[in-house]
Parts: C-alpha cells; sequence; structure tokens
C-alpha cells in the first residue's frame, strides 16, 4: 500500500469528517475539526491526511495553543487532536505515519513542543510524556496520564509549568474515552 502524507484541500473536508465520526464511533471529533477550520487559528499545512490509492485512511490536526505560566506568561505550543485512522485500516502504521509526518511540518514552521490528550500507551512510543513531569496543567481533569508532551527541541518545556489553554472549540465531551 502506498501512503502520501499530505495537507487537507477543501474538497477533502467531507471525507475528513466521515474519516473522524467513523474511527471515534461517534460525531464530536468531525465536528472538532470543521469547527477548529473556522478558527483564525487554524494552519492548513497542519491538517494532514494520508491518503492511500487515491482513498483518504486518516486524518491528523495540530492546533496552536499556549501554556500560561502563574504570573501570565505564555509559552506557544500546538496540541494534537485529533487524530483518526479508518477502522478497516487501523493497525498497519498508519497512525504512526501520520504522528511521524505531522511533527516533522510542526519542526519546519517553528513549533518546539506539543501537547496531546490521548492513549497513554500509544504516543509514549513517539516520545511523548505525562505533561505533569514539565508542571503542565490542564483544565479538563484529563487523567495525568493521558495529558501528555513532547519537547521537538531539547529543554524547551523545562520552566514552563502553567495551565493549558484550548479553545473552546475542544469541549471535551462527557463520555471522551483517553
Ligand atoms: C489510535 C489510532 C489513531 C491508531 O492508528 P493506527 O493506524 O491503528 O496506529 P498504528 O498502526 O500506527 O499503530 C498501531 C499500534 O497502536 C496501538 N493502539 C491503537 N489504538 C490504541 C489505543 N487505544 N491504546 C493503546 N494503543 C493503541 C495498537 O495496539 C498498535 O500497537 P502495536 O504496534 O504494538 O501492535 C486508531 O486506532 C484510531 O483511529 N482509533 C480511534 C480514534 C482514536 O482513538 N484516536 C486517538 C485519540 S487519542
Amino acid at each position: 500500500m502506498s501512503l502520501t502524507i499530505r495537507p487537507e484541500t477543501p474538497s477533502d473536508y467531507p471525507v475528513i469528517t466521515e474519516v473522524n465520526d467513523l474511527a471515534f464511533g461517534q460525531p464530536a471529533e468531525g465536528k472538532l475539526v470543521e469547527d477548529l477550520r473556522k478558527n483564525p487559528k487554524f494552519v492548513t499545512e497542519l491538517s494532514l491526511v494520508a491518503e492511500a490509492n487515491g482513498e483518504i485512511v486518516g486524518h491528523i490536526l495540530f492546533f496552536p495553543i499556549v501554556i500560561r505560566s502563574e504570573e501570565g506568561k505564555e509559552k506557544e505550543t500546538i496540541s494534537l487532536a485529533p487524530l483518526a485512522v479508518r477502522p478497516e485500516f487501523q493497525k498497519k502504521g498508519i497512525g504512526g505515519k501520520l504522528i511521524r509526518g505531522g511533527l516533522k511540518v510542526c519542526r519546519q514552521l517553528g513549533y518546539d513542543s506539543v501537547i496531546v490528550f490521548g492513549h497513554p500507551e500509544y504516543y509514549p512510543k513517539f516520545g511523548f510524556k505525562q505533561a505533569g513531569t514539565w508542571g503542565i496543567k490542564d483544565t479538563f481533569g484529563a487523567p495525568a496520564e493521558a495529558f501528555m508532551a513532547l519537547e521537538l527541541k531539547e529543554g524547551v518545556l523545562e520552566g514552563a509549568s502553567g495551565v493549558v489553554e484550548l479553545p473552546e472549540e475542544f469541549k471535551v465531551p462527557e463520555e471522551h474515552n483517553y
């Protein structure tokens, strides 16, 4: 299977929603992508699709956010969410390729760290550690092991303790499973 990781284009929008809906088994994440696309901070180069033989089989989105310190200082970072692979294409390495490809673009665009709320057994494979390691907190009450961060440049999160601020589109549905 030849796989291409590339930025989304407008003609991909409906399929991206579909892939998210199918992967998560609910419409919340597809709607999240649609809502974030309307936010002025949305970065098209960081909404990536995985294409296999002309079919979109996966999607990943990174969205700029900040970590706010107690003193009110802002540290720019980026969130990874959502990540979705069509159910029948899972466990073939596509999720991993979307993450690695996405992290490469994040570096190219100058981001030096990434935040994720997600499966605690999955993201550590890509170097993510508990965000609490750096004193980074969330306001969603996510389990500590599901709230993770990655330094794209060594040491950039040292002294970055504070609270992650997500845009309001990210309101976590109560039934969300990390
Ligand atoms: C999570 C997801 C994106 C992974 O995509 P994928 O293409 O199947 O991932 P890869 O093939 O790169 O990696 C598969 C590995 O991830 C593991 N994995 C998949 N889902 C996992 C989960 N929920 N928790 C822990 N590990 C998981 C698999 O067991 C497999 O492990 P192995 O390599 O040791 O066999 C995909 O399963 C998916 O879309 N799931 C539904 C939506 C979702 O949960 N998204 C992530 C939100 S944090």
